[in-house]
């Protein structure tokens, strides 16, 4: 009773805040359970929750992480995150559905982006602060029509499709798939990141092994160019933030 109630103002407190989290996933269509606020109540009432591939995060909120946060470990996969206790399988090139929730994604401004990590061993038990991220994709705004990824995944459902590298060599990954909600960003620190990770074990033939990637508290800061700007303005020169895309 007790944990329901709270769980219900949880979600109460997430729409009115229009925020998400990933809550599940697919693996060209397999489903996966991602990790969803319930299990933080049955973590606090029972002490367990379910062995999940999604990351264990306290955005308690549905919110987000903002830029005076970017050096701190809660900007690699959310406040206070811990690896998931499961992991998928998927063979390199199969293609990852992130599905953002509860409710429709309600922000239409801002770029979406997806790193990988390797783990030395397996990402159940990785130090988050050991992973090196590589950006695998990128999507900010299209200068034509002036649509944003976030109003594609609006689009789509509250649904991200991203590939995994078909070159990328057989291992134990961490995805990262984040959402930098720009409709504050003209104001320092009014930029809204959401990471969420999810565990996945990559096999197949893939040879590649990922550069050296950078520490999730490097990624970004508050005065990057796609980071400070002003959204409500026609955009020509659009610098999606963080480091390099990795092309497999
Ligand atoms: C997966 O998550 C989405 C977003 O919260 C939700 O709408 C959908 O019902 C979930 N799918 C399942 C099978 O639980
Ligand atoms: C666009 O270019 C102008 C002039 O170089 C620069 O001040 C601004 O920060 C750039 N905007 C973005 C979003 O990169």
């Amino acid at each position: 009773m007790k944990s329901s109630v709270v769980a219900a103002l949880g979600c109460l407190a997430g729409s009115a805040l229009g925020h998400g989290q990933i809550q599940n996933f697919t693996l060209n269509g397999a489903y996966n359970q991602g990790f969803i606020l319930d299990y933080y109540y049955q973590k606090v009432n029972t002490g367990h929750f379910p062995n999940v591939a999604g990351w264990y995060a306290e955005d308690l909120d549905l919110g987000f992480i903002s830029p005076d946060a970017y050096t701190t470990p809660d900007i690699i996969c959310h406040k206070n995150a811990a690896p998931g206790a499961a992991t998928a399988t998927a063979a390199a090139g199969s293609t990852i559905v992130f599905s953002w929730g509860p409710g429709p994604w309600p922000h239409p401004y801002g770029p979406i982006l997806t790193y990988v990590a390797q783990c030395s061993g397996s990402c159940t038990t990785v130090d988050k602060t050991s992973l090196r991220w590589v950006k695998i994709q990128e999507s900010g705004i299209n200068y034509n029509t002036q649509v944003w990824a976030q109003q594609d995944l609006i689009n789509q459902g509250s649904k991200w499709t991203v590939k995994i590298p078909s070159s990328l060599k057989p291992g134990n990954y961490v995805f990262r798939n984040e959402i930098l909600a720009a409709h504050g960003a003209s104001s320092q620190n009014g930029m809204q990141n959401y990471p969420q990770c999810v565990n996945i074990v990559v096999t197949g033939s893939g040879t590649k092994s990922l550069p050296a990637g950078t520490p999730a508290t490097s990624l970004y800061k508050p005065t990057d160019p796609g980071i400070l700007f002003n959204p409500y303005t026609t955009i020509t020169n659009y610098t999606i933030p963080g480091p390099a895309l990795w092309q497999g």
